[in-house]
């Protein structure tokens, strides 16, 4: 589906696929859990799903002559620390401007983890005290002015690099991979589970998975909490993609399945449940997961699971998109693990 976009390899090659055995027994054997390890993916300051995206949006902005990639996001942002690392491998400055969008207070929050690694990546670090939103920013608008004020080249990228013509194609690689993956594993995916929050992500995979009828198996865990914003913006980016890689059938409201039911208290806030499934995954399969993010969606799988959400011997592939680092901004909540 991919074959005329140019694409700048920034990941290891396919991310592993492992069996989830011990969860898998943990929550009764009827539904097979694997995960795909996006967390895994790359080698660039802990990689990520950014870094799968990026893939197809480096080289538009080599070839727009651009010296500075300009990007947002919350203060520990998975997004902005994997820019971050992009622009330093590919040899271009990065300004980064890091909104106050998670109402949460941990003493080091804006010392650790991802704004940690992005400050020592040698990026430019803007903090504004706007809250959260998805959409496109003020803020972000000011910091590429700026950038052409000093004289500089910038290169645009929106927030999680999702409204950007070429967000949504590095999520349609990914459902591809998982098809020559499948083949040699000799299975077939019922679901694909996906923390969904500015969009590209799912909405990649909504095309990719289009392609062999798949498109409403992938079950979308909202961590966003601004649930219409983000089903606009992901069938948005949905209907761009798959206008670009000419899919052959319509994406239809039909196809975006986003489950809100997880989402709680706020974006960034993880509940006493998304804590508790954080500590499950790490504990039945040394698999970390993230306040922000991941922890939502595992939590929301397993929830589903228990709910007989997936019909018995259904084979569900969860999507780790990475962002373990931020983990590091929330420790006085696991001070006793
Ligand atoms: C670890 C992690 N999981 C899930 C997401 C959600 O992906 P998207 O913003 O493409 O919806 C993000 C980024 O926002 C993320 O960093």
């Amino acid at each position: 589906m991919l074959e005329k976009f140019e694409r700048y390899p920034l990941t290891f090659g396919p991310s592993p696929i492992e069996k989830l055995g011990r969860l898998t027994e943990h929550l009764g054997g009827r539904v097979d859990l694997y995960a795909k390890r996006e967390d895994c993916n790359s080698g660039l300051a802990f990689g990520g799903n950014k870094v799968r995206k990026l893939e197809y949006i480096v080289p538009d902005a080599i070839a727009s002559n651009a010296d500075t990639l300009v990007t947002i996001g919350g203060v520990q942002s998975n997004h902005t620390r994997q820019v971050a690392a992009v622009a330093a491998k590919i040899g271009m400055k990065c300004r980064l401007v890091q909104e106050s969008w998670v109402p949460f207070e941990d003493a080091v929050y804006d010392r650790v983890g991802n704004i940690l690694m992005s400050r020592v990546l040698g990026a430019e670090i803007e903090m504004v005290d706007e809250g959260f939103d998805i959409g496109i920013r003020e803020s972000w608008e000011r910091a590429l002015e700026d950038v052409k004020a000093k004289g500089g080249k910038p290169y645009a990228i929106p927030a999680g690099a999702s409204v950007h013509k070429y967000g949504g194609l590095g999520f349609v690689g990914f459902a591809e991979e998982v098809r020559t993956q499948e083949e040699a594993l000799g299975i077939r995916f019922d679901y694909i589970v996906v923390c969904t929050v500015t969009g590209s992500t799912h909405a990649g995979m909504l095309v990719g998975f289009a392609k062999d009828g798949r498109a409403d198996r992938v079950i979308g865990i909202d961590a966003s909490g601004t649930l219409d914003q983000t089903r606009a913006q992901v069938m948005d980016i949905a209907r761009n993609t798959a206008d670009l890689v000419e899919l052959e059938h319509d994406i239809t409201d039909d196809d975006l399945v986003l489950i809100e039911d997880y989402a709680y208290p706020a974006y960034g806030v993880p509940s006493p449940e998304t804590n508790d499934a954080i500590r499950l995954a790490a504990r039945m399969e040394g698999m970390m997961t993230d306040p922000v993010y991941e922890g939502k969606s595992m939590q929301g799988m397993i929830d589903l699971v228990q709910k007989g959400y997936f019909p018995e011997g259904s084979k569900v592939l969860y999507a780790h998109l990475g962002g373990v680092p931020a983990i590091n901004g929330y420790s006085y909540i696991y001070r006793n693990g």
